[in-house]
């Protein structure tokens, strides 16, 4: 098999392809023949060294597959060889072939390309989690999306629209046509012009309903000064704290002064809610995740959306993809495929 490691932290250049020989499923795993392995902006801070998650250097990333099984392990009920499933990998993903817990592998439907079977995992199971697990989105709500233009955020819009919220989403003006067309209300230019007076302007100050932040830093005050009575606020991310291509202890101490802090008290009267979500920290309930995951599959078979796959790239494009996202070229999901 061809496997994309992380030898050491640094650059793109540091991602190369190394050969070895096909792994065997143990029991409870299937092994998969990869189609396509999803790219995320983990992947990226993994690679800088910044990802507190991942394992020790040297490793394979990549968190989500698609493809066909072509070997069962023992002890695995309702999968065969020659099933079309796509699966969540805690690491490993960029890789030609990959063994997984059967738990974390799902069927695909008969009409779900490897592509989209790709780009629904992480990207959709952590919108869903924000918004209708912990941020209880409702029909009408205001919902202001972070760098809607990226992967979560444009799965956050597409569960946005499907459950009726009223969406502004911030990001560099070169998406916002793309977003417009893909349903956002509101394209806010976060880059030349402050979101919080535009959102309290197009709010006529009364503030949104529920916020999805993974930028941090200078946005935390903010956000939760724009949040509405009743408002949630849900952290997911630090991009922020990844604007080189380099690891810099620099940006990591920028971020410590615009840290806020929340009392109960304060929390109280505000009527506010703060919470935080971390997908890769819930691998051992996977049964949540498979429950998500259903209603998330029930929408694309309703046809209700479908991802957007930006760019799909060979295994020896790694370095261009990770370029690509970091440059914040993409719009969606970027893909490798093997
Ligand atoms: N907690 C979780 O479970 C979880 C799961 C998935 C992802 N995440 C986090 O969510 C964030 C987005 O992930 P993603 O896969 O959607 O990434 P993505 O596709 O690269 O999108 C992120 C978008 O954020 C915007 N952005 C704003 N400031 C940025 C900065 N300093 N550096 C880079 N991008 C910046 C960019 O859009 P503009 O050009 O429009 O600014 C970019 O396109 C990341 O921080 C990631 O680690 C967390």
């Amino acid at each position: 098999m061809r496997q994309i490691w992380i030898g050491k932290a640094g650059p793109p250049n540091v991602l190369q392809i190394q050969e070895a020989p096909d792994p065997t499923p143990h029991s409870g795993e299937v092994r998969i023949r990869v189609a396509a392995s999803g790219v995320n902006f983990a992947d990226v801070m993994g690679r800088m060294g910044i990802y507190p998650d991942a394992p020790s250097i040297p490793y394979v990333p990549g968190y989500e597959v698609a493809g066909e099984i072509d070997m069962v392990g023992q002890g695995v009920p309702d999968f065969k060889e020659g099933d079309k499933v796509f699966a969540m990998t805690r690491f490993g993903g960029y890789s030609d072939v990959v063994c997984a817990p059967f738990k974390q592998v799902y069927k695909r439907l008969d009409w779900m390309t490897a592509t989209d079977a790709a780009a629904l995992p992480v990207n959709y199971l952590t919108a869903y989690m924000m918004l209708i697990v912990m941020g209880s989105l409702r029909p009408g709500d205001k919902a202001l999306i972070h760098g809607a233009g990226g992967g979560v955020g444009l799965a956050a819009l597409d569960i946005c629209n499907i459950i009726g919220a009223e969406t502004f989403g911030t990001a560099s003006p070169g998406k916002h046509q793309f977003l417009l067309q893909r349903g956002l209300h509101q394209a806010i230019d976060y880059r030349n012009r402050d979101f919080e007076g535009v959102v309290q302007d197009l709010t006529g100050g009364r503030g949104v309903d529920l916020i999805l932040d993974s930028v941090g830093g200078k946005n935390w005050p903010k956000n939760y000064r724009l949040l509405a009575p009743s408002g949630r606020l849900v952290y997911f991310g630090v991009s922020s704290m990844a604007s080189g291509k380099q690891r810099s202890w620099l940006n990591a101490l920028r971020m410590l002064v615009w840290l806020p802090f929340y009392t109960p008290i304060k929390l109280m009267n505000d009527n506010k809610a703060v919470m935080g979500v971390n997908l890769g920290h819930l691998w051992e309930r996977v049964d949540l995740l498979q429950t998500w995951l259903r209603q998330i599959v029930a929408w694309y078979d309703e046809a209700l959306f479908r991802p957007h796959v930006d760019r799909t790239l060979p295994f020896e494009h790694v370095a261009e993809a990770h370029h690509y996202i970091q440059d914040r070229k993409n719009i969606g999901k970027v893909l490798l495929i093997p």
